[in-house]
């Protein structure tokens, strides 16, 4: 079975407010793109890897894979206004026989080679999609504009979701061309009726986003 990961690092990072791209923001010596780059193209489970970059980010991305040595880098291509789109682009460059696609947010650069092992293992089994999550611990409420409490949400069943994210290529591909937009790719999926799952996340995975994000996974290298 052949696995292209698709790690989409196009967004602006508007919340974390720098002057370029968050996929080029530092995380100790390099920026922020090249630890998931890196810890993908060593995965023993990811065949190739189709990069999107920041537009007009393009050339300092496929430096980057080069300097790196990361010889599963296949395309590199600009992506969109939203993830969605982003990800529509770097399936484009997907091949017709690719049978699995995993999806990454190069804004979790600490991806741990189990995980991407857990959300692959259960597509054997008819999955539309497998994605990492965690238990929410924190009690939800629902809140109005004016800071008024509107309800207490039940916390049991409740999952903070996270990448890699595993799809049959043929069911993301459908999903994707349905022009829907979602935050995850696995909402695509499921807005077009398929079936997703839930295994363990991990903390690790933690996603960028604002300067204390940068600076606690900075120290976790
Ligand atoms: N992403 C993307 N293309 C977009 C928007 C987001 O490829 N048009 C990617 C980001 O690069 C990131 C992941 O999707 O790896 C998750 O997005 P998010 O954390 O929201 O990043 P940004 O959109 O860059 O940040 P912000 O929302 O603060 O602007
Ligand atoms: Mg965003």
């Amino acid at each position: 079975m052949s696995v292209w990961a698709i790690l989409v690092a196009a967004g602006r990072g508007e919340r974390l407010g720098l002057d370029h791209p968050k996929a080029f923001a530092k995380l100790g010596e390099d920026p922020l793109l090249a630890e998931p780059l890196r810890r993908l193209d060593n995965s023993e489970w990811v065949d190739a890897i189709v990069l999107v970059a920041p537009p007009g980010w393009e050339e300092p991305s496929i430096l980057l894979a080069e300097e790196l040595g990361c010889g599963k880098v296949s395309a590199c291509v600009p992506g969109g206004e939203t993830r969605a789109d982003s990800v529509r682009a770097g399936l484009a460059e997907v091949p017709e026989d690719a049978v699995v696609v995993l999806v990454h947010d190069a804004a979790r650069p600490l991806v741990p080679e189990a995980v991407i092992e857990r959300v692959l293992a259960p597509l054997v089994d008819g999955w539309d999609g497998v994605v990492p999550g965690v238990p929410v611990s924190d009690t939800l409420k629902r809140v109005g504009a004016d800071g008024t409490v509107l309800e207490t949400v039940e916390r049991d069943s409740l999952y903070a979701v996270q990448t890699p994210q595993a799809f049959p290529a043929d069911v993301l591909r459908r999903a994707v061309a349905s022009g829907a937009d979602a935050t995850d790719c696995a909402g695509l999926v499921e807005s077009s009726g398929g079936r997703v799952k839930v295994v363990p996340g991990d903390p690790l995975l933690l996603k960028v986003t604002t300067a204390d994000d940068l600076a606690k996974i900075a120290s976790w290298l």
